[in-house]
């Protein structure tokens, strides 16, 4: 499967929105749980204010996964914890087409960027639930260095927030 990444765009936003609702419908990956508008994916993710970059994969050009790295930002879990030049991560392939590189090219992508921006580390905040997202960025190069206990979902469920961080060189 060959995939291209380029940054992303306004005009991304509802293929985007098309992805990560899916992913949020299925329930126990992602921290979201209220599904995004092209508006809101827009505004946090394509022109987030604290954003370094945003990128779309793309197979025979149809979005198929998005990856964006953020400085800190004070009203996400354990932010303040976080040194402002370190960047949070988050990353999302469509539905049926994981396990075939499509995170590992945006990480690439994503890498590049925050190199330039002098990044000093990219944290990933996972639901420990998460097995599959732990394996992947763990496959990055991710490694755990805290943990943050009982997040409350909508539902009053407590889940613990697994923090891994990839120190760039
Ligand atoms: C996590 C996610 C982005 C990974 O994307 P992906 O395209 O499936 O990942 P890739 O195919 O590029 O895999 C890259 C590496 O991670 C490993 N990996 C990825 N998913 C894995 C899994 N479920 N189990 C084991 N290894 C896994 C692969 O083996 C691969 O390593 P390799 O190149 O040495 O073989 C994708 O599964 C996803 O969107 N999940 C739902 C949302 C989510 O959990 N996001 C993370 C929290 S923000």
């Amino acid at each position: 499967m060959t995939t291209k990444t380029r940054p992303a765009t306004p005009s991304d936003a509802p293929a985007m929105c098309a992805i990560l609702n899916e992913i949020i419908a299925i329930g126990g990956t992602t921290a979201y749980e209220d599904p995004f508008n092209p508006d809101g994916m827009i505004a946090n993710y394509v022109t987030a204010p604290l954003l370094i970059a945003c990128t779309v994969a793309e197979l025979d050009g149809a979005v198929c996964g998005f990856q964006a790295i953020w400085r800190p930002d004070p009203s996400f879990p354990g932010a303040a914890t976080m040194p402002p030049d370190w960047a949070a991560i988050a990353s999302f392939v469509k539905v049926g087409m994981t396990g075939h590189g499509i995170g590992k090219s945006l990480f690439s992508a994503t890498l590049a960027a925050a190199r330039t921006a002098k990044v000093k580390a990219i944290d990933a905040t996972i639901r420990a639930d998460n097995a599959s997202g732990l394996r992947f960025y763990g496959g990055m190069g991710f490694v755990e260095y805290a943990v943050i206990r009982d997040v409350p979902l909508k539902d009053g469920q407590l889940v613990d927030r697994i923090r891994k961080r990839f120190d760039l060189t």
